[in-house]
């Protein structure tokens, strides 16, 4: 129902309350509850600032931080009163404190507008969340470095195309995401630094007459310094932006490794093994274990993505400064935070349980000729063949076994030699896939003492951060 009576924050000029469709419009406390505690340390350093620069008491402010801290409690303990009628967690936190400490309630809101006000608790909320961003991704980066440990010599094909294509070993596969989610953390890190200048002070948008010390209350709020135009502080959302686009981009690789899963654990591959905690079974195929864990997260991803393009949607057609429409930013990004730790925890989980099945994984390595390109490195290092002379001798090799229906090692060496004369019985020591990985030392390359040397700097990098 609509408030008959006019808002007691903003309607001095209003004769009528609002209409209660225009309630449900307008009201943001279903879901900016989620920026109470920010909110209350916002205002307390505005508080704080105020008195200390002498345009409130210290009388006040101590009642204003009194009462706030009773009501930060209420909200936590879950007895605060949220009334859709308030608005927002800004109106609905100062409407508490005034019950709670009277007139110097009112004293609170002195420079300061719920433009900056806004503008603050939300980058205080999306500072937060890149902060356990990046120590999710660091335990899920500890969990796969396990696994690269474990396996460092464990060969397993790798594709192009998701045809075999080279042998690799697991414990360089495993590093590979480890790299993909060390980049992630670095734009998270990057964002955080970006956005870490306090609006606070920005007032409405043109800033404000009272002698106000900005850097005092970013200083207390952990910001590097204030914003350095009212107009901007207020009015921009990109950090929002960013870390809904660090969050993307790591959540693409997120998706990506669990499509991964969700073939490997199939019947055709069987190379890993999803531990119970992380599968489902089916009501009626007793058979069952399915990778739903691997598969939500895939599906969740896409949520992330959705916010990220409906932000920039919401701000794209807004004129400075601040409009309406900004309130919009929020839920978005809730949600893209929510599925982002839930992802990152479920991956983590997936990881740390998964058995890798080392046979399957050598047996699948050794078929599909994942060892053709050594057959032809060799012709061109041993038989001083051209490198593309040596590939087409190869493929009509590669013909050959495909016709027989054996692997490359089953062919004789009168085979080979038809095919090219100059081939000798050295060649089979390199048509292995153990040799094919071992020889693969060049800097990045696949070899198993490479991936010990990447797994000693990952450990290295991770304790440190
Ligand atoms: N609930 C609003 C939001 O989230 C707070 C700012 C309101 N400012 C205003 N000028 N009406 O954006």
């Amino acid at each position: 129902m609509a408030d008959k009576t006019s808002n007691a924050m903003w309607g001095g000029r209003f004769s009528e309350g609002p209409d209660a469709i225009m309630e449900a419009i307008n009201a943001s406390i279903g879901f900016d509850q989620r920026l109470a505690a920010q909110d209350i340390a916002g205002s307390r350093a505005h508080a704080a600032m105020l008195a200390a620069q002498g345009i409130i008491t210290s009388k006040d402010a101590d009642a204003i931080r009194e009462g706030l801290l009773t009501v930060l409690s209420e909200i936590e303990t879950g007895s605060f009163p949220f009334s859709a009628a308030l608005e927002d967690i800004h109106m609905n936190v100062e409407a508490r404190l005034k019950e709670l400490i009277g007139e110097a309630a009112g004293r609170l809101h002195t420079g300061r507008s719920r433009n900056d006000q806004v503008a603050t608790d939300f980058r205080l909320w999306v500072r937060d969340q890149c902060d356990a961003a990046m120590d999710g991704l660091g335990a899920l980066q500890t969990a796969l470095v396990d696994q690269a440990e474990a396996g460092a010599d464990w060969v397993m094909p790798g594709f192009t195309h998701l045809q075999t294509a080279q042998p690799v070993t697991w414990g360089h596969h495993m590093l590979a995401y480890v790299e993909m989610f060390g980049r992630d953390r670095a734009r998270l890190s990057d964002a955080r630094t970006r956005m870490n200048d306090s609006p606070l002070g920005a007032a409405a948008l043109a800033g404000t007459s009272y002698p106000i010390d900005r850097d005092a209350t970013a200083h207390a709020l952990g910001f590097d310094r204030p914003c350095a135009n009212s107009l901007d502080a207020v009015s921009d959302r990109d950090f929002a932006l960013e870390f809904l686009s660090a969050a993307s981009i790591c959540a693409m690789h997120l998706s990506r490794l669990a499509e991964e899963l969700v073939i490997w654990s199939s019947a055709q591959f069987r190379f890993v093994a999803l531990s119970d905690r992380w599968t489902t079974g089916s009501s009626i195929m007793p058979q069952k274990k399915n990778p739903d864990a691997a598969e939500l997260l895939r599906a969740k991803i896409g949520r992330i993505f959705g916010a990220q393009t409906a932000l920039l949607m919401v701000m794209k057609g807004l004129p400075l400064a601040y409009s309406k429409d900004m309130q919009e930013d929020k839920e978005q990004v809730f949600d893209a935070a929510d599925s982002l730790m839930l992802a990152l925890a479920a991956m983590t989980g997936m990881v740390g349980d998964m058995q890798a099945n080392r046979d399957a994984l050598r047996a699948a390595a050794a078929h599909g000729f994942s060892t053709a390109t050594d057959l032809a490195d060799w012709l061109t290092r041993e038989a001083g063949l051209p490198f593309r002379d040596a590939h087409h001798v190869t493929g009509s090799l590669v013909a050959l076994a495909e016709k027989r229906g054996c692997d490359l090692p089953d062919l004789s060496l009168a085979d080979m030699q038809a095919a090219h004369p100059a081939i000798t019985q050295d060649v089979f020591t390199v048509l292995g896939v153990d040799n094919s990985v071992a020889s693969r030392t060049s800097y990045g390359g696949t070899a198993p003492d490479n991936v010990r040397d990447q797994v000693a700097r990952w450990r290295k990098r991770l304790s440190e951060s």
